[in-house]
């Protein structure tokens, strides 16, 4: 790990943990588990700062292997049943509830005093086929769905803090997952449920939650938009849940910024079942990796105050869904399979236990190369693709000719003050909490537009007349009166039939499709205000000759008299 370690104000990890491993007061040489595994657990840390850490339990393992609950219990400040609450594990049939796990999972976590995040009431997965199969009709399906949230949600009110109220509703592409619950019902069934489970516990915080949400994109902004619609109607809706089920090395450099929308439509956000893959065997770089990315997810949860905190999906790699699903990867947690705290363990605590991390010493990625846009006379949009860093990018600068020219937090920019007509060089640095700054990204060079811009004309008047009509021929006459003085003008008008000029005169003429533009000659570009001018030109046209309707000096539109 590039940061430099403390080691006066505390043990590194593997210290704690050994200094817990205490013999039994007789003195055998049997070495107990401990019932406290750390003499500074990280819930400790999380707690002191009203931060919650979580983790997915299995009630399995809680009853039966007395490491994982005693992990369970001490390390940790919140929990996630990690299957006995979902809808198959409750109601496998229609009107049978089995409430054996997950009422034993509830007491374990209140017993711990954990904050409860209910999973889940509304999902396409691990969903018992009376539901999905079951041909209902859309109102039939709402009562089903109703009747579930009800009792499940009913029963816990007391218990669960947070309800992950619908799961996984959308596809990677932002399109709606073709649920049964989507199918039938429509997008509606999203709000029919969280309006469900607010009335069968009013108090508890409703989330929508997903996986590859973590960062911005296509589904992620699918989630956006739909939290905007949703807040709109009044729909009860508290927060987003990022799942955070992540390869090594891959979290996004935009997360923080992607917590911080969220949290700026007035929601709140979590990270929900957070581990980190690697594909096996996993060797040391890649667990300093994996530490790495545990450290940057957690930052980026904390550097934004409506992130409530970050759960992990399991405790010891020896359980982990992950071997399972992802072939050929795991160790993805932040125990070993024998229950060892890994390097990534060492950086939660780290980040837990300092905060802000003042001695940090690693600097952001490179940013990209910002594209430029709106370029005019005095300003340019900039936009660059993010840094990424070990504990979150706080700001990026703009530099033009060794020069500060714009900060921000997000990724474009406006730059002001430009003069015209002159070109300019961008580069943009990333800079993180600790002050660490990264390379200058490669430059955009830009030449902003002449800044002559017309004078104002006021209320303008134009009177229009065609003269001397002949076959397909005609002379026209323009009489141009601007309401308050200009030095310089351009009048612009469009020919309705597809009339052609062939000359003009007492200005400069140009025709291009239908827009005619005549600016002034050289003789007759200033103006007092009320002063009129009179302009000329031939065309030809095609049996039809009507007048145009709207003509405009320099910029801006004249009555037509
Ligand atoms: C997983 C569990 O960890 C496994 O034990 C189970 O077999 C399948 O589900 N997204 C979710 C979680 O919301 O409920 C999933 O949990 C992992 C992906």
């Amino acid at each position: 790990m590039a940061r430099n370690r403390d080691h006066r104000a505390k043990p590194a990890g593997t210290r704690r943990w050994l200094s817990a491993l205490i013999a039994t007061a007789t003195g055998a040489a049997t070495l107990m588990i401990p019932s406290t595994a750390h003499a500074d657990p990280l819930a400790d840390h999380a707690s002191s700062q009203g931060f919650e850490i979580g983790a997915a339990l299995a009630v399995d393992h809680l009853n039966n292997d007395s490491q994982f609950a005693n992990l369970a219990a001490t390390e940790f400040n919140a929990s996630t049943a990690e299957n006995t609450m979902k809808w198959e594990s409750v109601q496998p049939s229609q009107g049978n509830f089995d409430w054996s796990g997950a009422d034993q999972y509830i007491d374990f976590a209140r017993n711990n005093g954990h904050a409860i995040r209910g999973h889940t009431l509304v999902w396409h997965s691990q969903l018992p086929s009376w539901v999905s199969n079951g041909n209902f009709s859309s109102s039939e399906l709402t009562n089903v769905m109703e009747n579930h949230i009800d009792a499940v949600a009913g029963r816990y009110s007391n218990d669960v803090k947070y309800w992950d109220v619908a799961n996984e509703i959308f596809l990677g592409d932002g399109s709606w997952r073709q649920s049964v619950f989507y199918q039938t019902i429509g997008e509606d069934f999203v709000a029919q449920a969280l309006r469900a489970a607010n009335e069968a516990d009013p108090d508890a915080k409703l989330y929508l939650n997903d996986y590859s949400i973590d960062g911005i994109n296509a589904k992620s902004d699918a989630y956006y938009n739909l939290a905007q619609d949703l807040l709109a109607q009044g729909v009860p809706l508290d927060g987003i849940g990022l799942q955070a089920h992540l390869i090594n090395g891959q979290v996004p450099g935009d997360m923080q910024q992607n917590i911080q929308r969220f949290v700026d439509l007035g929601l709140e956000v979590a990270i929900t079942e957070l581990d980190v893959r690697i594909d096996m065997p996993a060797s040391d770089s890649e667990l300093q990796q994996q530490a790495q990315d545990y450290r940057e997810v957690f930052n980026n949860c904390l550097a934004v105050s409506g992130c409530v905190g970050v759960t992990v999906w399991g405790i010891t790699d020896q359980y982990s869904w992950v071997p399972d699903t992802f072939d050929g990867q795991g160790a993805p947690l932040l125990f070993d399979n024998n229950y060892n705290p890994k390097p990534a363990y060492d950086a939660v605590h780290d980040v837990l236990d300092s905060g802000t991390n003042p001695d940090d010493t690693q600097a952001p990625t490179t940013p990209g190369q910002p594209s430029a846009s709106n370029v005019g006379a005095n300003s340019v949009d900039l936009s660059w693709s993010p840094s990424s860093d070990n504990v979150g990018v706080t700001e990026y600068a703009v530099y033009s000719g060794g020069s500060q020219v714009a900060t921000t937090s997000s990724t474009s920019t406006t730059v002001t003050g430009l003069n015209p007509n002159t070109q300019y060089t961008f580069q943009v640095q990333a800079s993180d909490a600790a002050g660490n700054t990264s390379s200058l990204s490669p430059g955009v060079t830009v030449t902003t537009e002449d800044g002559s811009t017309p004078p104002p004309t006021g209320d303008c008047e134009v009177s229009y007349n065609a003269a001397n009509e002949w076959n397909n021929g005609f002379t026209g006459n323009i009489e141009i009166t601007p309401g308050s003085s200009v030095s310089g003008w351009e009048l612009q008008f469009d020919f309705p039939n597809g009339q052609q000029l062939t000359n003009g005169w007492s200005g400069d003429w140009s025709q291009s499709g239908s827009t005619v533009t005549v600016t002034n000659a050289p003789w007759n570009g200033n103006l007092a205000a009320g002063q009129s001018v009179s302009v000329g030109f031939n065309a030809s046209h095609n049996g039809t000759n009507d007048e145009p309707s709207s003509f405009s000096l320099n910029g801006e539109s004249c009555t037509v008299s």
